[in-house]
């Protein structure tokens, strides 16, 4: 994921992705560009620059590339110099999320896009998005996100469930190359995301479900129900939660929650955008970097994840089964040639 769909406004969008410089922007029939945010000639970022119709003019002295990176302009010869062209990549728009690939562009397959269909508002739903950037590898904020029993713990200014996590079971399964790491809290008392729907002595059945897709794309499905009525006869938040490395060490985290109710009330935006603000911001966020930094030293020696012993304690196995997902998936197309 390079950015939400509303980030590209009039003026592009300049963001680190994995470890490049890119600059993304619209072309005038709105569609979605990326070129490399580097001018050939003095290397100046061209989202310093300003634009001629679908072309990019570089703000330091003048060339004007075309959204397929070849030079076009030159103001101080009739000649395009050689070398001139840009490196451009390929870019898709769907559910208001725009994703970028960074290899070979022939190679670019939307068909693998994972479905985010919930996110777009309709007359019947309504999401709110935010944005973070995290000062660590993205596979750690997998393996947070992958391993919710630390709501418990990290979150108890906002999610903690009075222990809820541990009256659940956890169960990790891949149906191809997607994984599922899901949760199911029978017969508990309201979790915070219910209290307005249940009496506070109500018994409930809770759900956590999380779906993964390479490299780190995920939706999580925050369920309750009256306890024993089945699933349907109860409510869902489906939410976005989804890693870009900006590169090994940065990530971009992006986020969004959709309810179905209460759709008309900004109140009830700004109460979810300080919730989880403060859950992904000031609590997640923190922990993660802080857990990172205590490796990062070991990796940028060489080391691995592995190398440095994790321990198991088997509600963690989502996010290692990720991790091996992942080594599995990159051999795969290292062995192809991607
Ligand atoms: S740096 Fe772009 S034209 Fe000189
Ligand atoms: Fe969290």
């Amino acid at each position: 994921m390079a950015g939400w769909s509303g980030e590209i406004g009039a003026s592009g969008l300049a963001r680190r992705l994995l470890g490049k410089p890119v600059f993304l922007y619209r072309l005038e029939d709105g569609r979605p560009a990326a070129l490399l945010d580097r001018c050939p000639h003095r290397f100046a970022p061209l989202s310093r620059g300003s634009r001629d119709g679908d072309r990019v003019v570089c703000g330091y002295h003048g060339l004007t590339f075309a959204p397929d990176g070849q030079c076009v302009h030159n103001p101080f010869a009739q000649r395009i110099p050689a070398g001139s062209r840009i490196p451009t990549f390929a870019v898709a728009e769907r559910d208001g999320i725009v994703w970028l690939w960074c290899g070979d562009a022939a190679e670019a397959d939307p068909a693998l896009i994972p479905d985010f269909g919930f996110i777009p508002d309709t007359p019947a739903s309504r999401t709110v998005r935010g944005y973070t950037l995290m000062q660590a590898n993205y596979e750690y904020g997998t393996d947070n996100l992958l391993d919710l029993s630390h709501i418990e713990f990290v979150h108890k200014g906002t999610f903690a469930g009075q222990g809820v996590i541990f009256a659940g079971q956890h169960s990790v399964r891949q149906d191809g190359d997607t994984l599922h790491s899901d949760w199911w809290m029978p017969g508990i008392a309201p979790p915070s995301v219910a209290q307005a729907h249940f009496p506070p002595d109500a018994k409930v059945d809770h759900w956590l479900d999380m779906r993964w897709n390479a490299p780190a794309s995920m939706r999580l499905t925050v369920g309750v129900s009256p306890h024993g009525a089945g699933r349907d006869a109860g409510f869902e938040v489906p939410q976005a939660h989804i890693l870009s490395p900006a590169d090994a060490h940065t990530t971009h985290y992006f986020w969004s929650s959709t309810r179905y109710d209460n759709l008309g009330d900004p109140n009830v935006d700004a109460a979810l955008l300080a919730l989880f603000g403060e859950a992904f911001d000031q609590e997640d966020k923190p922990m993660i970097e802080a857990a990172y930094a205590n490796v990062r030293d070991n990796l940028e020696r060489g080391g691995d994840f592995w190398k440095e012993k994790p321990l198991s304690l088997g509600i963690d196995q989502g996010g290692t089964r990720a991790r091996r997902l992942l080594e599995s998936l990159i051999a795969k197309e290292a062995l192809a040639g991607g």
